[in-house]
């Protein structure tokens, strides 16, 4: 405690010197004018500290290189025991988005302290390692404790960069970190500051803004928010590490490709992309994530001059530089097991879940022994973790489940982290279209609510939402939130008008007016990237419906839920309102709030939010404020509010330029692709897959790896069972096999293969497909990806009918085997090069 006290003051001391104290007198310069012109150095609030650099001096003098090492690397919950941890006495650890104690989506706020106590006292436990430094926990907590059943979930990142209010965003930042104290975690991997600039990027919503003001402001806000500010309450009992993401050019990548190449110029580099940095910097954030994509061809994980160079000498960054998930295996010359390159380059913690941790331990204390590691760099990386251990106060604070927030539950979901999140909600949308003035919306009136997103909590809260892709949650998974239904239903309950819920647009009588709630289901990452922004592309249904109740005479107010701007002109043109939500998260009642009047008709909350993403006029489109030919439906800063006529022509252009080529549908690509659902069947019983590990009866499954995130699932089968990828509506796919389509999958086995493994194609009641690929398995070299190819031609012959497919794939078998799929599609024109044929059958 005492100590703690000093650090705090002498940290304010140092405030009032600012520059003397933000440079670190010990690191070379290796900064050149190039850079310097620039590049800018920091005056950063958290100087460096006399009294904490000599304990951290204290501790390193009695460590060995192993447990150094161990400082340096974070594996993750699903891959290592409380037992690992006191073993190796890790720096750190986390859990990835979907992954809760125990493997369960259930777990309660008691089950997540219990793992965080447990972990804490293992690393604090010197019997086997020595050790009695403190490990840390970090969890993606990106709108709010997300992986948690109960908790405040805030409108995702796009939606506040629309409420453009920094003073809120400090409010969610701190609600945000008051929830996660609760649980006991000591560390969050937020926030995302990407400025991005190509909206068919799959984690454009995790982006504030295309441009970098609003980023720089709200970096700063949110670091204040979660750490508590510099100079007063800094990583107090209620506030959490923060973490700056992704260093650097996340949102610039060519094409928006997830994990891409950012060709951008130094001073843009700068001047766009790393706004964020300047602001969370300078508001004491300490922790800086690397980020999986390039600058020019070279992976940030091992770009020492930007790591390095720029980030810690040139702007004066002294805290430490965490990778992103084995982000570091990504560099050329690397795997996930072997990689001396990203602590060379200035990595200071490996981010590396699976079963890789144990071997990059092992290999980065032999690349010490050997030299290929200068000590030096390892000592470095050792002090700037320790130096925000300390100043986290992490060897001060009593044990996670005794510290002063653990355990209070009331506070996850409270009604006053609620009020937050409800009023940040109200603050994001965006009015696009209001014809006649019809909003906000008499609540007298006979109102029918439909639409895909009217009652569904987990489309409203989008990807990063329990589990990684935000997939497979219902209602129930939000105990405390609303959806936007949930909303109307009361402010109309209220004042005596009346709702219908329908799913498909039907109605008991016809309603005064109809609210359409539709868009975009959830993804994460890379799942959500886009060949271009054309809303439902080849499947407007939509589209039909709210054609179908403008034929109906009804007047239609869509709201449009999505984790970005969409080409959505015949959507605009059927709606008589238009309310861009985003991604509001648990409190569906704060669209309410907006969209309806009072009961005596008056605006009850008007709209305040402004687009912080220009419009797209087409589907290929790639538009951004300040581009020289700027012609946007919408510009940067549009949003209408009450009493604003509306300018939006009801004939907007339709038309797109489409290629006719029949695309590859895609089954299975780092996610199961809607409609279709994973499905084990065993016993009799089938359950839907709905997290990364999971068994029924004699199957398994789990995800892992393949070349990135859980692209990859394997199933271990003990006997008899099946596992299918299904929907609940058969799908007409007459148009592949008259293409000459292949079922294409990547295959992997694990030991031996029986000689029974049927891969099937199911249709409607008693007509299904399959023949065995057990031959082909058997040839395959053990643990070896391999490409199976299947002509559909062979499942027409055993008796597929096309027109009526539920199940396009299912594999069976009635003895024990594992084996690994990724990648799974049709493809057309590919019969010819099948691996396996049928000609000539
Ligand atoms: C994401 C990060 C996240 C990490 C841990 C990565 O795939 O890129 O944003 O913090 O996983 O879940």
């Amino acid at each position: 405690m005492t100590f703690r006290l000093k650090l705090s003051l002498l940290s304010l001391s140092c405030a009032v010197i600012l520059t003397a104290c933000a440079k670190a007198p010990t690191e070379p310069d290796t900064v050149t004018d190039k850079t310097a012109a620039i590049w800018p150095e920091l005056q950063l609030p958290v100087a460096k500290d006399a009294a904490v650099e000599q304990k951290i001096t204290d501790l390193m003098a009695g460590m060995t290189l192993a447990q150094k090492v161990a400082q340096m690397i974070q594996p993750e919950i699903r891959d290592i025991t409380v037992e690992d941890m006191r073993k190796y006495g890790f720096g750190s650890f986390l859990n990835g988005g979907g992954a809760f104690p125990n493997d369960n989506k259930h777990a309660t706020p008691a089950d997540w302290i219990a793992l965080a106590e447990a972990m804490y006292q293992a690393s604090v436990d010197d019997s086997l390692d020595g050790s009695r430094i403190p490990t840390m926990w970090g969890t993606d907590a990106v709108h709010g404790h997300n992986n948690v059943i109960g908790a405040t979930l805030f409108p995702h990142n796009i939606g506040l960069g629309a409420a453009n209010n920094p003073a809120l965003i400090e409010q969610i930042a701190k609600v945000t970190a008051r929830e996660v104290m609760v649980t006991g975690i000591d560390w969050v991997f937020a926030p995302t500051v990407a400025v991005v600039r190509d909206d068919r990027w799959g984690r454009t919503y995790e982006g504030y803004s295309e441009d970098p003001d609003i980023v720089h402001d709200y970096a700063a806000a949110i670091v204040t928010g979660l750490q508590g500010a510099a100079d007063k309450d800094f990583l107090g009992d209620e506030r959490v590490i923060s973490t700056v993401k992704h260093f650097v050019g996340d949102g610039g990548t060519v094409g928006g490709d997830d994990q891409g190449d950012n060709i951008a110029s130094e001073q843009e580099l700068f001047s766009i992309h790393a706004q964020g940095y300047v602001g969370g910097l300078q508001a004491g954030a300490q922790s800086v994530m690397a980020s999986f994509n390039s600058w020019h061809g070279s992976k940030i994980h091992g770009d020492k001059y930007l790591l390095t160079d720029v980030l810690k000498t040139r702007m004066g960054f002294d805290g430490f530089v965490v990778g992103d998930w084995n982000g570091h295996g990504q560099i050329p010359g690397c795997t996930n097991d072997n990689c001396a390159q990203a602590a060379l380059a200035g990595l200071d913690v490996y981010m590396v879940p699976t079963a890789a941790w144990k071997p990059l331990y092992y290999n980065l204390i032999a690349q010490v022994e050997n030299g290929a590691i200068p000590l030096s760099r390892i000592d470095d990386a050792v002090r700037r973790i320790l130096r925000v251990k300390l100043r986290a106060g992490l060897f001060d604070k009593p044990s996670p489940a005794k510290r002063p927030l653990s355990g209070k539950t009331e506070l996850i979901g409270s009604a006053e982290h609620r009020a937050v999140a409800r009023e940040a909600v109200q603050q994001s949308l965006v009015l696009l279209k209001n014809n006649d003035a019809i909003l906000p919306l008499n609540p007298k009136q006979r109102i029918l609510v439909t639409g895909e997103g009217a009652d569904n909590i987990g489309m409203q809260s989008g990807g990063w939402t329990i589990s990684w892709q935000g997939t497979g949650n219902t209602n129930s998974d939000f105990p405390g939130g609303s959806s936007i239904y949930a909303g109307i239903k009361q402010a109309v309950d209220a004042a005596g008008g009346s709702t219908e819920l329908s799913s498909d647009g039907s109605y008991s009588s016809k309603p005064d007016v109809a609210i359409v709630v539709f868009g975009e289901q959830p993804y994460a990452e890379g799942n959500g990237d886009l060949d271009n922004l054309e809303y439902q592309r080849g499947n407007k249904t939509d589209l039909a419906l709210l054609r179908k109740l403008k034929a109906d005479g009804i007047k239609v107010v869509s709201l449009f839920i999505s984790g970005r701007p969409l080409w959505v002109n015949p959507e605009l043109n059927a709606s008589d309102a238009f309310v861009a939500v985003w991604l509001p998260g648990s409190e569906g009642v704060g669209v309410a709030d907006v969209v309806m009047a009072k009961a005596d008709g008056s605006v009850n909350v008007d709209f305040r939010g402004k687009l912080s993403f220009s419009w797209p006029a087409t589907v290929q489109q790639i538009v951004n404020r300040h581009d020289a030919d700027y012609q946007p439906l919408l510009p940067y800063g549009f949003g209408l509010r009450y009493g604003d006529k509306s300018t939006l022509s009801n004939a907007l252009e339709e038309q797109v330029a489409t290629d006719t080529a029949l695309d590859d549908l895609v089954l299975f690509e780092l996610a199961v692709k809607a409609p279709y659902q994973l499905l084990l069947h065993s016993g009799g019983e089938t359950q839907a897959v709905v997290s990364s590990v999971q068994q029924q009866g004699n199957v398994a499954v789990r995800t892992f790896d393949k070349v990135v995130q859980e692209d990859a699932r394997r199933f271990a089968f003990s006997g008899e069972a099946k596992v299918a990828l299904s929907s609940a509506f058969p799908a007409d796919l007459r148009s592949y096999q008259e293409a000459g389509s292949a079922l294409v999958l990547q295959v992997k086995r694990s030991g031996t293969v029986p000689d029974s493994v049927m891969l099937g194609m199911d249709c409607a009641q008693s007509c299904s497909s399959a023949l065995n690929i057990a031959p082909q398995l058997q040839a395959m070299a053990d643990e070896t990806w391999q490409t199976i190819s299947v002509d559909l031609a062979c499942f027409a012959r055993q008796g597929a009918d096309f027109s009526q497919i539920f199940t396009p794939v299912s594999l069976a078998t009635t003895a024990p085997l594992v084996l690994s799929l990724a990648d799974i599609r049709l493809k057309p024109a590919a019969a010819g090069d099948a691996t396996i044929s049928c000609n000539g059958d």
